[in-house]
């Protein structure tokens, strides 16, 4: 996907903006561009050059979730409509009414499905960003969070420190770091510590290798012209998430709180 650097820069409010902001924040911005812009190109409304900010009325913190702000092309920002959800969601109906249409993140898992990966991986891939339709800053812990109490620790883990590990290159699984981020940000980009604290701690768990290919396959995962299904991870969903008979967003967990939110985001408190 080409990014017009200018009109990336635009939406976000200019480069005096983009220069007041720290590199972490710059990194989760461009993401959340590529992947609206992806969204948009696909649903064949406009191309990547044409997404633009939403107009000051529409201002809210930039961490807010995607169900939460206007989306669509400039002058054309409309709040998502959201059908109800049924009594007892499973994680499929917050795909379809919730995530869709969720390209990045089918790319992502098709992606490693197609290269031969594990299950528990495909599954992170087609997890790994879904929480940004609840909040986006720090979408890798709040991310591996909601998914929790319903996956092998070793998938929510995973989804956790692919935010870090996004600035950090690993030849041996072919990893460069962006040339992206570079061109946006110039060559003496620097993550804030946290992340880098992060990531060294990763590079030597034994996990880190499943955090690693959600980073392999989210570079890949911005191709504009992909035609990707939910239908593929269905089978995988059912073996590897544990789907709670309540619902989601009903069984008690200490997350239920968070598939609430993204299930009623107009309830007032
Ligand atoms: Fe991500
Ligand atoms: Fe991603």
């Amino acid at each position: 996907m080409e990014i017009d650097r200018r009109a990336f820069f635009a939406s976000l409010g200019g480069v005096a903006v983009v220069n007041a902001m720290d590199p972490e924040a710059k990194a989760e911005a461009l993401e959340h561009y590529m992947s609206d812009a992806l969204d948009l190109s696909l649903a064949g409304e406009t191309t990547a050059e044409q997404v633009v900010p939403a107009p000051p009325e529409a201002t809210v913190r930039r961490g807010a979730g995607s169900l939460f702000t206007p989306q669509g092309p400039q002058n054309d920002r409309k709040m998502p409509l959201l059908a109800p959800m049924p009594e007892k969601p499973t994680l499929v109906d917050f795909y379809k009414l919730r995530f869709a249409p969720a390209n990045h993140v089918l790319q992502s898992a098709t992606r490693a499905l197609k290269t031969g990966m594990t299950e528990e991986v495909i599954l992170a891939c087609l997890l790994h960003d879904v929480v940004q339709n609840l909040i986006k800053v720090d979408h890798g812990w709040w991310g591996a969070q909601m998914i929790e109490p319903y996956v092998n620790e070793k998938i929510s883990w995973a989804i956790r420190y692919h935010q870090a590990l996004r600035f950090y290159p690993d030849s041996s699984v072919g990893y460069e770091y962006p040339e992206l981020y570079t061109r946006l940000y110039g060559q003496d980009y620097v993550p804030p510590q946290y992340i880098k604290d992060s990531y060294e701690l990763a590079r030597k768990h034994k996990w880190y290798m499943e955090a690693r290919l959600i980073t392999v396959n989210d570079l890949y995962a911005f191709d504009p012209n992909a035609k990707v299904s939910l239908d593929p991870f269905i089978d995988i969903i059912g073996r590897h998430f544990k789907q709670p008979k309540e619902g989601l967003g009903f069984d008690g967990s200490p997350t239920a709180h968070m598939w609430r939110t993204m299930m009623f985001p107009d309830n007032p408190l």
